[in-house]
Formats: structure tokens, sequence, C-alpha cells
């Protein structure tokens, strides 16, 4: 396997508007990310992602994009983003940054232009159709965001497609203008110092033609579904991919990630593969619906070790020739790690550093959220009022406001799912507001800021914080982290998740307990050989001896003699 920066990188996620606040005015902004530089530096990642800091009317915390090339009013300038960029180089940090180029914004000059007549230069840059000839919407397909995914607009009788909210239109990738443009925009980026993309969605660019409704049993007439099956990985995003990779990207040295829902591995096997020249790596989605029901996402249903490490392996084997993985269990759209496969109670600190075992053990790049590093867990918010994300808000309105579901199991699924429990600030410290804001927060703060904070995590030499710090220079000094074969152990075991790491004469053993019990571990005689190890998270030297059983949510990595 060819070697890459890439491959050995670690990745650490920035949400802006949740991270730091220079100004006060409560929400975080480019000002107060430089001003964290250093922890960052000491954390020891060596790329950052910014979620994006374009401009943006924030119906969507800026994933609806109304200028590609400026920034968004509240998080500064670009001198000041300017400043980031060589802040981070400076400390040997590449920047990452987020593109989103499924849809813009409908405040976008862009769109603007286009809903303003059938024959607009810039119609054809999104998705328009007639209505039926009653004036039914297109098709049946429902938006990610709740409700219909066509808007009409009134300026010329039709309608937009929007996949998501109605203020994020779809762009029309079949038209080569749009694509020119927004390559164009991509340059303008990457000649100003960006090391990385990381691209919104980016299977959802290409629709199949005709846009046809979406087929499932049991749909009544006039009933929405969602139609991923027309747009996800459709038929021409290799093609422009591809394209994308000719005509812009392979100037230029640069990461790659492309976020696709949907994607199989045989799928992200196209995407990833180097001789494809399309992305590096993406961010799979299967282990994050392992606790959804048949109802989806808000459906919530327990999940097992079995069920998530079934999914992982899948993913760890089926790219292990072609293509790569990327590492995540959290992010700014999923609830927090520890809290959803964890536990955030008794066992907070322990269960945290053994998620980040995993996720810095399996082969592909890890990437950690902002405030991951330190335990950070999910909020409960008493009442809907509590909650700014346009997904929680649409979604309580179709499901308890219009569809009469019980608030109470709604509330509670917020609580277990919502994207919120991702945004809430970063926990600086246990001043007011966590050292996030002086003014107030835009989104209110988890309460635990008092007890889990950087401030107490820096002080504390068994932090989760000094783990994450521990496993990033392990990956620096350790090839295997990065380009070992994998090979799971244990296969049936209902708590532990074990697996080899082999490159050339060094074997790495990674045992996992997922439980608040102590589990007995039985590993085959050539295995139990262990030489040293290499990283617990248990204070103190587990010695060989106790190789036999793991303690609650213990994480061990072991060296084997060969
Ligand atoms: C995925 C992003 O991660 C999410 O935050 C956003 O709402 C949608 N794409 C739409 O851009």
């Amino acid at each position: 396997m060819k070697k890459a920066f890439w491959k050995e990188a670690v990745v650490y996620q920035i949400y802006p508007r949740s991270f730091q606040d220079s100004n006060g005015d409560g929400i975080g902004d480019l000002q107060g990310i430089i001003s964290r530089l250093d922890y960052l530096q000491k954390l020891g990642v060596d790329v950052v992602w910014l979620s994006p800091v374009y401009k943006s009317p924030n119906d969507d915390n800026g994933y609806d994009i109304s200028d590609y090339e400026d920034i968004m009013d509240e998080f500064g300038t670009l001198k000041d983003w300017e400043e980031l960029l060589a802040g981070l180089h400076e400390r040997g940090i590449k920047l990452m940054m987020d593109l989103v180029i499924n849809h813009s914004s409908d405040e976008h000059a862009w769109f603007a232009e286009s809903r303003s007549s059938l024959d607009n230069p810039y119609r054809d840059y999104y998705i328009w159709r007639p209505g039926g000839p009653n004036g039914e919407r297109p098709n049946n397909w429902s938006s990610v965001f709740s409700g219909p995914a066509w808007e009409l607009d009134e300026a010329t009788g039709e309608y937009y497609l929007h996949l998501f909210s109605r203020k994020q239109p779809d762009l029309n990738w079949e038209n080569p203008q749009l694509r020119e443009a927004l390559y164009k925009m991509i340059a303008f980026w990457l000649d100003k110092g960006v090391d990385g993309l990381r691209m919104d969605v980016i299977n959802m660019i290409s629709k199949v033609e005709g846009l046809p409704s979406a087929h499932r049993e049991g749909l009544a007439p006039g009933e929405l579904a969602g139609g991923g099956e027309y747009f996800m990985n459709g038929p021409r995003v290799h093609e422009y991919l591809q394209e994308m990779n000719r005509e812009v990207l392979s100037k230029y040295e640069v990461m790659t990630v492309g976020e696709t829902p949907g994607a199989s591995v045989e799928d992200a096997i196209l995407y990833t593969a180097e001789d494809r020249q399309e992305l590096q790596m993406v961010f799979q989605f299967e282990h994050m619906d392992v606790d959804s029901g048949p109802g989806g996402k808000w459906d919530v249903t327990p999940w097992s070790l079995k069920g998530l490490r079934d999914i992982l392996h899948k993913w760890q084997v089926g790219l292990a020739e072609r293509g790569w993985n990327s590492l995540y269990l959290n992010n700014h759209d999923q609830p927090r790690m520890v809290s959803r496969f964890g536990n955030d109670g008794e066992y907070r600190v322990l269960s945290a550093k053994m998620l980040a075992t995993l996720l810095h053990t399996l082969k592909g790049t890890p990437y950690i959220y902002q405030g991951e590093e330190i335990g950070m867990t999910n909020v409960k918010f008493p009442v809907l009022e509590d909650y700014k994300d346009i997904e929680i808000l649409n979604m309580y309105r179709e499901k308890v406001t219009e569809g009469g579901a019980e608030h109470e199991t709604i509330l509670q699924a917020i609580h277990t799912k919502g994207r919120d429990n991702a945004r809430t600030p970063m926990q600086w410290d246990a001043s007011a507001n966590a050292g996030f804001t002086q003014g107030a927060p835009w989104l209110k703060l988890n309460p635990n800021y008092q007890d889990i904070n950087v401030e107490q995590a820096l002080a504390d030499p068994d932090s989760v914080f000094y783990y994450y710090q521990k496993l990033i220079s392990l990956r620096k000094e350790h090839q295997i982290m990065a380009y070992g074969e994998y090979k799971l152990l244990l296969t049936e075991h209902e708590y532990i998740y074990a697996y080899t790491r082999t490159l050339d004469d060094e074997q790495w053993l990674i045992l996992l307990n997922f439980s608040a019990d102590p589990q007995p571990v039985d590993l085959p005689a050539e295995l139990a050989a262990v030489t040293s190890i290499i990283i617990g998270n248990y204070p103190g030297e587990p010695d060989a001896a106790s190789l036999a059983t793991l303690r609650p949510y213990e994480a061990r990595v072991y060296q084997i003699r060969l």
C-alpha cells in the first residue's frame, strides 16, 4: 500500500459557531479559533477541518452558503481567515475547508438570478420543474429536514428541488457552466493555501434523469418518501468527481474526504481507489444507523457491539486492498460518542478512552470532533425552545405538532440523537459559560461544564485529553497504526472487540471491552505471548497475566512477539 500524509494524519474538526467566541456576541468566531491554536498544537493533531465559515444566512448554520468566496459576518473577515491559516501553518497544522456544493443558499446571487425568470442565464444552475396538471409537486421526494423536497416559487410558478431545507436549493450539476464556476471557486481557496477539502453530501450531486418518484410499499397517494435511490451515488457522480479532479484538484496537493450517506463498501471503493482519481476517503454512515429502527434516525433502538463491530469489520476488510477508511464515531451531525457508544456516567473517562483506542487503532484516518478529546457528553435540554437545529425543529413540528406523536417520546429521541448534542459550546473552563463567551451563547451550554472542561483535563495527567495526545503521538512513531493489516479476533464475543494489526515483523493486539462488567478474554495461545503494553486506559501497567480479563470499558493495546 502506498504511503501518504493523509493516511498517517489525525484530523480535528472545529464547528466554528460553538468553539470559541472572541467578541462577546455569543457566537464562536475565527479570532476565537486563533486564540486556541496552541491548544490544538498541544493535542498534536495534523489537520484542522473547519465546518463552513462562508457567508451564510445560517438557516443550517453555514451549510447554506450565500457567497462561497467570503467569510460569514459573525465569524470575521477574510483577513482573519488568512491569519488563521498562517497560525495553523506556523504550527505545522494543515487546514481542511468544508465544501458545500450539492446546494447553495437561496440567498446566493446565482439563485436570485435563477429564480428571476425562465430564461435567465442562471436558470439552469438549479433544478426547476413545472408542477403537474393540478399544480402537484414534480415528485414525491421528502426533504432530509422533513416536508417535501420541492418549493413552489411565485416568480415563475415553477418548483425548485431542495434535498435539505427550502433555503438550500440543489445545484444542477448537469450544467457544465455551473461545474466550471464551482471549480473556479475551489481554485480560489486552493490558491490561498488551503490543504484539504471535506465535501458535503458529495454523493448526492447527480440525480437520476427524470427525477422519478420513490416507490414504497403501502405509500398513500400524496405521501412523501425519501428518494435516496435516485440521488445517492447517482449515475454521473463518478464522472463529475473525476472531472473535478482533472480540472482543479490534481493541480494542487490536497487532502480530500467526501461525505457519502448511503454509500456501500463497493461505492466507497469507486470513490476512493487511488487509480480512479476521485477522493482519498469517504465518511460512510452505516455504523451511524446501528441504533436506528425501521422508522429511521428518530426511531431509536438499542444497538449491540455485534451490530457495530459487524459494520466496522466489513469496512475494514472491504477497503483493505483498494480505497481508504475514515474513522469517526461523532461529528457536528451526530450525538456525542461517549453517550452513544460508551457510558457517560460512572465510566465516562474510561469509556471515552476505550472508544478513542478503537478510532486510533483501526485502519484509516481518525477524525476527532471538538470536545471529544475531553469526553464531552450529550445534553438533555428540558424544553424544545432550548434547541436551535433546523433538523430537530422541523422534525418535531412534523411528528408532534402536525403528526400527533407524543411530546415526551420525541423529546427523548432528540436527547439521544439530536444534532445539538454535538453543538453545545466547547467547554474550556468552569467559569460562566465555560469560557466560551462573555455574552449570551447562541445555544445553551451543557450544564456539566463545571466538571468537564479543558482546564480540568489539562490539569489531570489521567484525563481523556492526555490519552488522545498519547494516541496521536504513537501514530507518529509507529507506522503500523496507519498501515498495519487488520484481522478480527473473538468474532462472536458479545462485549469485546478484539483485533490485530500487522506490519512486516510487527504485530499489535487490541482488546476493547464495550461493557460495564469485567469480561473474560479467551485468546488463541500464540497471542498470549505478549511482550509489552503500548497503551491502556487504566492507570498503572497491566501485567501480562491480567490478559485473561478485561475490566469495565478497558482498552489495551499490546505488542505481540511474532
Ligand atoms: C451534511 C452536513 O454535515 C450537515 O450539517 C448539513 O445539514 C447537511 N449536509 C446539508 O448541508
